[in-house]
């Protein structure tokens, strides 16, 4: 209560402020007292000093015309508001979990919004003396990764938190599924996960219809900190590189130019200012390099039928896991056969009428098995799926491993010096 009407006080305060005054100017007059604060009897803060820095029109403008140019005010995903996706796709997903500890929302929010300045920003603190930037970030705090879901934290680095808490790995996406009875049975998405230290890689694991190891497409702290890959046994992997002390905002909100319409809260790199360092293109090279090794893991996974290819209309190839188990972990086979298998767990979601709300259910589907010929016909090795798994988290990371190609490299190459000798 006393937080709130000392905001009250100060918004008021500082919207007389922003009022630009009409009018001949009057001579000046002398300085004031200070005022002390009626709650605690500190000291007020100097306004035009202290506020007035950030809190400008031409500042704020400034802003609103850069982050109008970002994915995350245009983007197409940004206010998805389900239960799984609201805590990184909305506004009011993000403040519910982290002023609760959570890793979703307790709800689907039908009308969140998409995100905005308030989601990365509130005023927690008016002394700017100290450290300015936890002052007006929602969280800096470590962050407890989502596809983990126990009390762990891991630290990005202040602001990199802040990013952290929805650039990682996104976790489960569903709860229940309705079996071949009509049973409703809970289950979890990513029953791979975590990685057990010291795993062996040649342990035996089923992939089966309905579980996932998928990392989805925010993955870029974890590249950054060169951790969470999938690592061989016996294999030392090197995690920072040049660039690891930065945080992600030394890159995505660099200097703002008006030309290129990049940089500042547009968050998209402004690559010119790369040059001060770089006198040549330092991404081409790293990107293709990188994107040469994606691809020839994946294709010595096709070789051993843990991928499959598929071209779409337009040409563009993408490689996928195919599974070796029904979802009740009986093997596929691998030649035709006219018994039917678990082979998909159909969505069953539904919206509540009155609520708005998603409920969530999963239907077992059972069938003969058409994609036989893809099968591998026998259960995976954990080195088999480390190397699926590393495909995917290089592939949705986005950077092509710009955000740490050391780390990047090192992952690529180990899967594919594996995949050979086993
Ligand atoms: C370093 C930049 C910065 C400084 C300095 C700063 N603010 Fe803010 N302030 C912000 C940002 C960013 C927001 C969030 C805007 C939003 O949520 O739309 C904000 C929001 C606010 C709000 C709205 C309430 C809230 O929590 O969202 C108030 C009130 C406020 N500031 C008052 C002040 C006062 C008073 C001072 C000086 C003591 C001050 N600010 C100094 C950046 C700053
Ligand atoms: C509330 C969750 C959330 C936070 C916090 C967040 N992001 Fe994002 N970010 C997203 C989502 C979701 C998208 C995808 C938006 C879309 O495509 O609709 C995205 C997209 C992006 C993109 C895509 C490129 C573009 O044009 O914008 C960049 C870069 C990015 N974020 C950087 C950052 C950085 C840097 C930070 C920290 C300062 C940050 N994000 C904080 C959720 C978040
Ligand atoms: C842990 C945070 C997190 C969760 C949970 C999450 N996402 Fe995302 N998602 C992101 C981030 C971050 C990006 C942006 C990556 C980028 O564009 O670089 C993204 C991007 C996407 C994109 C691609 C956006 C584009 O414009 O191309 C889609 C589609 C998407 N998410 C769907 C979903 C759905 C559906 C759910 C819920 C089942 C979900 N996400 C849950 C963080 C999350
Ligand atoms: C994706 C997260 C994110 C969003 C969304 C966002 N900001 Fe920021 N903002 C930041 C970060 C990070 C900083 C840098 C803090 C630091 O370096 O101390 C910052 C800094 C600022 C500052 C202080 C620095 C300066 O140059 O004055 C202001 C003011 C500000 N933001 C206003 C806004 C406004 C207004 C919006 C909405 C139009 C907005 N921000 C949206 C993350 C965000
Ligand atoms: C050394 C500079 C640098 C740092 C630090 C950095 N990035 Fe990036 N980031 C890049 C570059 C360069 C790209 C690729 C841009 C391109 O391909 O156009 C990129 C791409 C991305 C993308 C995909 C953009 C898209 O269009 O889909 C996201 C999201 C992103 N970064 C988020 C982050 C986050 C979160 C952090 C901190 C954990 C971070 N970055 C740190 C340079 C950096
Ligand atoms: C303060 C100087 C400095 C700035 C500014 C700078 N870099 Fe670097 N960067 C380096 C140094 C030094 C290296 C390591 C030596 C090398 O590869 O040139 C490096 C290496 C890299 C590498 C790895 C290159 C490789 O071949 O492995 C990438 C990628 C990179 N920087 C991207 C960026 C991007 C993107 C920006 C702009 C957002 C940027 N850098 C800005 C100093 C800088």
């Amino acid at each position: 209560m006393k937080i709130v009407i000392r905001l009250l006080t100060l918004s008021v305060f500082t919207g007389f402020l922003f009022t630009a005054c009409e009018g001949p100017v009057g001579p000046a007059g002398n300085d004031g007292l200070n005022g002390k604060d009626g709650l605690n009897g500190l000291d007020g803060k100097d306004a035009n000093g202290s506020c007035v820095k950030c809190h400008n029109t031409a500042n704020w403008q400034a802003k609103e015309d850069q982050y109008h140019l970002s994915k995350h005010y245009l983007g197409t995903s940004s206010s998805r508001n389900t239960k799984y996706c609201a805590r990184c796709h909305t506004n009011e997903g993000f403040q519910e979990i982290t002023s609760q500890g959570k890793f979703v929302v307790t709800n689907g929010i039908p009308n969140a919004t998409r995100i905005t300045c308030a989601t990365c920003h509130t005023m927690t603190a008016f002394d700017f003396s100290g450290d300015t930037a936890a002052m007006i970030l929602r969280t800096t705090s470590p962050v407890p990764l989502n596809y983990r879901k126990n009390a762990e934290t891991t630290d990005f680095g202040k602001i990199n938190n802040l990013c952290s808490t929805c650039h990682q790995i996104r976790g489960a996406t569903s709860v229940n599924y309705t079996d071949s009875l009509g049973k409703v049975q809970p289950f979890d998405q990513l029953p791979f996960f975590p990685f057990v230290a010291g795993q062996d890689d040649q342990a035996p694991v089923k992939y089966q219809v309905g579980q996932s190891f998928s990392v989805h497409d925010g993955n870029q702290s974890n590249l950054f900190a060169g951790i969470n890959g999938y690592e061989y046994a016996g294999q030392t992997y090197t995690r920072t590189w040049k660039h690891s002390a930065n945080k992600c905002t030394d890159c995505h909100m660099n200097d703002y130019s008006a030309t290129t319409k990049t940089g500042g809260h547009s968050l998209i790199v402004n690559e010119d200012a790369c040059a001060a360092c770089h006198g040549s293109d330092k991404l081409t090279p790293v990107q293709a390099l990188i994107d040469a090794k994606r691809i020839e893991l994946a294709e010595l996974l096709l070789t051993r039928k843990v991928f499959k290819k598929t071209t779409n209309s337009s040409g563009v190839v993408s490689y996928g896991a195919v599974q070796s188990h029904d979802f009740y972990g009986t093997l596929f086979p691998t030649t035709q056969s006219t018994t039917k298998y678990a082979t998909a767990l159909a969505n069953g979601n539904t919206v509540n009428p009155a609520t708005g709300l998603v409920v969530y259910g999963n239907t077992v589907t059972m069938a003969a098995d058409k994609d036989f010929a893809l099968r591998i016909g026998r259960e995976w090795k954990y080195g088999e799926l480390g190397a699926a798994y590393n495909y995917g988290y290089i592939n949705s990371e986005l950077s092509k491993g710009v955000h740490n190609p050391v780390y990047a490299l090192a992952l690529l190459q180990k899967s594919i010096d594996w995949l050979k000798a086993n």
